[in-house]
């Protein structure tokens, strides 16, 4: 929401909506990066970890959202994103003068091999991971874009300074942190080739060298050293993990990291492999892995991806029945669901009509990589249009008024034209709403613990792969879940049913129609 007509979302435009966020009953805020930053990643390129960038507001802003937050229950989590810095931040700026500078050990610099790059690294946005710096004579290294150097973390006074950054923060009020891209803080010191030179995607090398290293654990294992003194502190970590035993180290409690993780695919990777049956599978991986004392961080949407109903579930037709199918997906399983901003609307992905239009450097870079891979510019341009992350990122529909009545001047990006049917104000005083069925959903979980607690199992009702049932189980009482993935009614095989608690249809027993859900007393 934008409190003063420049376009771009603020702080004070959140605090004008708190009452919103507070009747939808959440009680938790994550906020991707308000930090000062140039921008080359929407924010994921900090060039100052303690301030507020000016196009957001004020310190003053932030305490009084903090403030405003509290006062209605609701805690609020920064992201924070330390496995690198912008190029813009001081210490960069510092640290390519010189090879004795104060902050020279602050980044990863490497002296070029035989005048070439250290190694055959491609950074995520493709091209050379490794950037040289004529001043330094030498090299640094982003994983990401090259406005986005890593961060050192083997360097004390570095990493010092990132755990008194996350004090600081706790010190005015936050709740707690959602840790960015934080599977590749530590970096093997010989730099070996990746075995796949060619691969354009950097997240092959990532995954092959660069995940699930101890000292990674130890550097956010340390996080937690440095925050005990202020009690409970929510630790959400974005991670890739390597194998079962990796996620384990990242999420169970003896081992102080996280609170829970969000697993991060590669949008390409997800879209393309996304099946109901594969979701049900790592479904049953994480929940049995971390079952013992590990917790699940629940999502279908966030800032890095398509619009859930637009991916998982049908845009048109079903597009209301299928957001709240996927909605009593997440409320029901084990494992603190997230809800992304206007998910609870059942917001769907935009249609741009230029490349241009697009703001995302995933999406431009993606489309660049389809080009040179030789696709024709239609084509690259449907698949990047696919996968961008702008899908999520355009302005929240608040009303029918102009742009949606995110901002009375030019929106930053340009806003879905389904505005006018899929808006908060429409659906706010509707009992058959997306935004209806969320509150019910939310209080439900609130108001019943065997949605917290509740062992999962699950079961199967028909045939198809496309239905996705399960119970939850918890001091003598059970729960059914059924829902379908599909737009076609499918048979259930017969059962003993109790009463409907919560639905998005009538339930008719033997068999559950397009993205029906519904949850069942047994
Ligand atoms: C995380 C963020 C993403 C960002 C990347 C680099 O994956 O969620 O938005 O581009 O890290 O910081
Ligand atoms: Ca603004």
């Amino acid at each position: 929401m934008d409190s003063n007509g420049d376009g771009i979302g603020d702080l004070q435009g959140i605090i004008s909506k708190l009452d919103y966020l507070k009747d939808l009953g959440i009680t938790a805020i994550w906020m991707s990066p308000v930090y000062p930053s140039p921008n080359a990643d929407n924010g994921y390129d900090v060039a100052d970890y303690l301030g507020i960038m000016p196009e957001f507001g004020t310190l003053g802003d932030w305490q009084e959202l903090a403030d405003g937050c509290h006062q209605r229950g609701i805690k609020i989590i920064m992201d924070i994103v330390v496995n690198h810095s912008s190029d813009e931040h001081p210490w960069f700026i510092e640290s390519a003068k010189s090879k004795t500078n104060d902050k020279s050990d602050y980044y990863i610099w490497h002296d070029p091999v035989e005048g070439k790059e250290p190694n055959n690294w491609r950074s995520v946005w493709g091209g050379s991971a490794w950037e040289y710096v004529p001043e330094r004579e030498q090299n640094y290294l982003h994983l990401f874009s090259k406005k986005q150097p890593d961060l050192n973390w083997s360097c004390e006074e570095l990493k010092n300074e990132i755990y008194s950054m996350m004090e600081k923060w706790v010190q005015l009020g936050t709740d707690g942190f959602r840790v960015d891209a934080i599977s590749y803080l530590d970096k093997p010191i010989d730099f070996p080739d990746s075995p796949e030179p060619s691969m354009a995607d950097g997240y092959s090398f990532c995954m092959e060298q660069l995940i699930g290293r101890d000292k990674t654990h130890r550097y956010i294992h340390g996080m937690n050293e440095a925050l005990k003194k202020y009690g409970d502190v929510l630790m959400v970590g974005e991670v890739v993990v390597k194998d079962t035993a990796d996620m384990q180290r990242y999420v169970l409690d003896e081992n102080e990291e996280f609170s829970m993780a969000i697993p991060f695919v590669p949008p390409v990777v997800e879209i393309e492999a996304w099946s109901p049956k594969k979701l049900k599978e790592d479904l049953f991986e994480s929940y049995e892995s971390l079952k013992s004392t590990g917790w699940c961080a629940r999502f279908l949407s966030n800032h890095d991806k398509p619009r859930q109903v637009s991916l998982y579930g049908k845009e048109g037709e079903f597009g209301e029945q299928s957001a709240k199918m996927l909605a009593t997906f997440i409320h029901t399983l084990p494992g603190t669901p997230f809800v992304y901003q206007g998910e609870e609307l059942g917001m769907t992905n935009v249609y741009f009509d230029s490349i241009e239009e697009y703001d995302d450097i995933d999406t431009r870079t993606y489309y660049e990589g389809c080009l040179l891979a030789g696709m024709n510019e239609a084509d690259a341009f449907k698949k990047a249009q696919h996968i961008s992350r702008d899908n999520a990122r355009t302005p929240m529909h608040w009303n029918s008024s102009k742009n949606a009545g995110f901002t009375t001047g030019d929106p930053w990006l340009k806003i879905n034209e389904n505005y006018l049917k899929i808006n908060a104000e429409k659906q706010i005083n509707d009992p058959d709403s997306v935004i209806s069925y969320y509150k019910k959903l939310i209080t439900l979980r609130k108001e019943n613990k065997i949605l917290v607690y509740g062992d999962l199992k699950f079961i199967t009702l028909c045939d198809s792969d496309n239905v996705i049932s399960y119970t939850r189980s918890y001091k003598g009482e059970t729960w059914l879940i059924i829902n379908n993935f599909s737009d076609k009614e499918i048979t259930l095989s017969p059962a003993e049913y109790d009463s409907v608690i919560l639905g998005n249809s009538k339930f008719k027993k033997n068999s559950i129609s397009a993205y029906e859900a519904v949850i069942i007393k047994i």
